[in-house]
């Protein structure tokens, strides 16, 4: 089956190859193609090239994309898409002047959708996830990352795990799963860390990795959560075991997270809402990428990631919105892409390679996806007839999407 998207007004993202992260001055640059053709076969970019050089192809459905542009699908690097129920009652409470932290000392947080999530069927968890993805994918989103972390048991880590394994049967994005037991102190071990670190390490993760349930590890390293000791413990075991780190370092108070996430080769560092110059320099040794998530930012009323220092210093910056119910209930790229503009001073061309190209570095899956090239899957974006890239941006809170397609077949909505 072949797909010819015509008189598309510009192709957005065009790269020969993308083997490589973009650093510093080049995230400013984003090559388009006007008034161009593009054709998929089987679920990839066969081709693609200028209006004037289109060739004569045979048994092909064609699609009329006079004024419409093609991108490269959003590429949500970090989410904990996988929960159950909500936090709307933590909303209001942070309304009314409580803090993000005050509400989880006093048992709300992370362990209260635990407690949610060991009280929900597997079966449950997985239509209210499903029902969420299906969200996010109509919104542009056409690969994302999935975090356990809210099970805090082995039984119920590992349910979040199968739930997400079934997703990837279910639905033909490409999904990568963490295991992230290290999220949150359960509170039967609040006089015990380490006994809970033990278990993690010791049972958790070999079971995780038998059954083959994730590729990355996740440590949510800050004070009264995981120590700088016990994420590098962490991070070791997970290494071992053939898990790549991959961190939530410096949301609150920078603790050295980025240096041990680094030594440890991870593929990513996110939040960075809080980022000192050591921090910068860190980065600068390795191939870690750092990631900030401005829709957390935004709902918590906590800084935003100093995005102009980290691509000013030479490095690259991805993008992504950490979709969960406490601190982020949003799964939709486009306001993150948006509000990279709008709160962290990123100009358009910045925030749409840090959620392509450099997404896709963080996500591990570069090779295969976040930019127009032959080859690469054709999971993309057609917009509705907008002036011009930097409209999406700017009209905030809108989409502007015509249509999503995954492997060239349109996401239904
Ligand atoms: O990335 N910071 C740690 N974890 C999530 C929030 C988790 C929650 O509040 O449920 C985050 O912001
Ligand atoms: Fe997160």
């Amino acid at each position: 089956m072949k797909t010819l998207f015509k008189n598309v007004k510009q192709l957005i993202q065009v790269r020969e190859e993308t083997l490589q992260p973009l650093k510093g001055s080049e995230m400013q640059e984003l090559p388009v193609l006007d008034d161009a053709w593009l054709l998929v076969e089987d679920g990839k970019i066969a081709d693609f090239g200028a209006m004037d050089t289109l060739p004569d192809f045979e048994e092909v459905m064609e699609i009329d994309a006079s004024g419409k542009m093609l991108l490269p699908g959003w590429i949500d690097s970090h989410t904990h898409l996988v929960y159950a129920g909500n936090r709307e009652q933590e909303f209001v409470d942070r309304i009314n002047g409580l803090t993000y932290e005050e509400i989880a000392e006093k048992g709300g947080g992370i362990v209260n959708s635990a407690k949610k999530l060991q009280e929900t069927s597997e079966g449950d968890l997985y239509l209210q996830s499903a029902k969420r993805l299906e969200e996010v994918m109509k919104m542009g989103t056409t690969a994302i990352e999935i975090k356990s972390g809210y099970g805090l048991t082995t039984e119920a880590e590992l349910k979040m795990l199968r739930v997400i394994q079934k997703l990837k049967r279910n639905y033909d994005l490409p999904i990568k799963s963490t295991f992230l037991g290290a999220h949150a102190l359960p509170p039967e071990y609040k006089e015990d860390k380490e006994a809970y670190i033990d278990l993690l390490i010791n049972e958790m993760m070999p079971k995780v990795v038998e059954e083959n349930l994730a590729t990355y590890v996740d440590v949510f390293c800050e004070k009264g959560y995981f120590s700088l000791a016990d994420t590098r413990r962490i991070l070791k075991a997970g290494r071992d075991l053939g898990l790549t780190p991959k961190i939530h370092v410096n949301q609150f108070n920078a603790i050295g997270g980025i240096q041990a996430a680094v030594e440890n080769n991870a593929l990513s560092v996110d939040h960075l809402e809080v980022l000192y110059p050591e921090d910068i320099e860190a980065l600068k040794e390795g191939e870690t990428m750092p990631v900030a998530l401005p829709s957390c930012s935004l709902f918590l009323g906590i800084p935003y990631t100093p995005a102009r220092e980290i691509i000013d210093s030479g490095l690259p910056l991805a993008l992504a919105t950490d979709y969960n119910p406490g601190s982020t209930p949003s799964g939709n790229m486009n306001l993150v892409v948006s509000l990279a503009c709008i709160k962290m001073k990123m100009n358009p061309e910045e925030a749409i390679n840090a959620a392509t190209v450099n997404a896709a570095y963080a996500m591990g899956i570069l090779d295969t996806h976040g930019s127009i090239t032959k080859g690469k899957a054709a999971n993309l974006i057609l917009t509705e007839a907008i002036p011009s890239y930097g409209f999406l941006p700017y009209s905030f809170g809108a989409n502007h999407i015509d249509s999503v397609y995954i492997n060239g077949k349109k996401v239904q909505g």
